[in-house]
């Protein structure tokens, strides 16, 4: 075998006319769309795929809450049983969560079923296994709605650019952080009184750890890493900075540098001078240009910008969240995965063939935004800029606003190296003529 390809030979398929059964677990919101639009597009569906859909079952947690246009015949608790019937085909997963749905996708592959998730932290985590036990079964594993819902990049990535190299997949992943940081940049207004806005419009859930402290957008980074440089990247490898310390303050300054601040997912592969490769998958609050398309994405939209070798520079942009866009890629792989039911044969896997190692963060090298609080006193700016030198880190601008007493120092570097800079910072912090250092903010290549 030339790379991590199963031996699995795929089996002939159901044939033109047969009915492809789905059983779908859970019903919220993402759920109760896939379903009403699995019935709304019925006939295009049998086209599109050779053969009529029908949804065998529905598992839920519970069976007597109200849900209109579901027939309650289809409810049931018991998610394995439904899993298991003869006349399931393609497994729907739409619970949330990470051990439940591990267990219940899992038992799907093994049974031979397709599997279609919208599970990002599943398959950030688990996507070595999954991969395994769906290319044993010679069966599809289908996530594109776990990266940026409606926007197509996980098909794009695994089918579309299979024939090129890609370089760098840089995005906006999080609808909800950057909706938090458009409203900040747009209004002024702080961090805690956009993420009340953004909690009061229904972007933000109750607890809106997941989203503001880049953890949903880590686990999209591993996915398109994984997929980019054919190599398992997952969640713990990827480095996590959220937008919860960016301040009004941070906001106003990258804006008169000529910057948007925006929670971005960099995935990049890494050339050291003798030519080795690595990869570096990282989420963090970043200065991006204005005339940057990136810069341009806002509201709750996402956006992923992608280096490729031979096609260039391409920006992918839409609805990366809500019921209706996140149901339309579900529905997309329901589609391929049923016409593979019904045809035969599978759709690319999830290979890892470039088994490249993952540079760690301190190898990444950026430039940076410092924003320090200072003693106005003849000889600091020297000190400061002596610091920067003794690590050979240069300077490229240097502002300062009088404070009184003290003054706000704003140094931005040329490119150096994470842990070179994690240094600097620590010396900075230790002169006695530095009162803070208030924020150290990357800016993008
Ligand atoms: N909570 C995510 C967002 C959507 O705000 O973009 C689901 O990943």
């Amino acid at each position: 075998m030339a790379n991590n390809q199963a031996a699995t030979t795929y089996g002939h398929g159901k044939g033109i006319g047969a009915t492809v059964g789905i059983a779908l677990l859970g019903m919220g919101t993402v759920g109760a769309e896939v379903f009403r639009l699995i019935n709304e597009n019925a006939n295009d569906f049998e086209q599109r795929i050779g053969g009529p859909v029908a949804v065998r079952g529905i598992a839920v947690s519970d069976t007597s809450k109200e849900r209109p246009g579901v027939p309650a015949e289809l409810l049931t608790t018991d998610a394995h049983a439904l899993i298991n019937r003869d006349d399931v085909d393609v497994v729907v997963e739409v619970i949330g969560g990470i051990d439940y749905p591990r267990e219940l996708v899992l038992a799907a592959l093994r049974a031979g079923k397709s599997v279609v998730t919208a599970n990002k932290a599943l398959v950030a985590a688990h996507a070595d296994e999954l991969a395994a036990a769906a290319n044993a079964a010679g069966v599809d594993l289908f996530f594109e709605a776990a990266v940026a819902a409606a926007i197509p990049v996980v098909g794009m990535l695994r089918r579309s650019l299979a024939g090129d190299k890609i370089q760098r997949i840089s995005g906006i992943v999080n609808g909800t952080t950057n909706f938090i940081l458009d409203a900040m940049e747009t209004t002024g207004a702080s961090y805690e009184d956009a993420l009340a806005e953004a909690t009061r419009l229904g972007y933000a859930e109750a607890d809106p750890t997941a989203d503001v402290e880049g953890h949903d957008a880590a686990s999209k980074a591993a996915i398109l890493a994984s997929l980019g440089f054919y190599t398992r990247v997952t969640f713990d490898d990827v480095h996590c900075e959220g937008i919860s310390k960016i301040t009004a303050e941070d906001i106003e300054a990258a804006d008169r540098a000529g910057y948007s601040i925006k929670l971005l997912a960099i995935c990049e592969r890494l050339t050291a001078a003798d030519g080795t490769e690595s990869v570096n998958a990282r989420v963090h609050p970043t200065l991006v240009p204005k005339d940057h398309p990136l810069a341009s994405v806002n509201k709750s939209y996402n956006a992923i910008f992608v280096e490729a070798e031979a096609a260039g520079s391409l920006m992918f942009y839409g609805n990366g969240a809500g019921g209706n866009p996140t149901a339309s890629a579900v529905l997309g792989d329901l589609v391929g995965a049923s016409r593979n039911k019904v045809h035969g044969g599978r759709a690319p896997e999830d290979n890892t063939y470039a088994h490249l190692p993952i540079a760690s963060f301190g190898e990444v090298e950026t430039r940076y935004h410092i924003d320090m609080e200072v003693a106005d006193r003849t000889g600091v700016l020297a000190a400061i800029s002596n610091v920067f030198a003794e690590f050979g880190v240069s300077l490229r601008t240097v502002r300062q606003e009088d404070r009184g007493e003290t003054a706000r120092l704003i140094v931005v570097t040329h490119a150096a190296r994470e842990s070179v800079l994690a240094d600097i910072v620590e010396h900075l912090s230790g002169l006695d003529d530095v009162h803070a250092v208030n924020s150290v903010i990357r800016l993008d290549n």
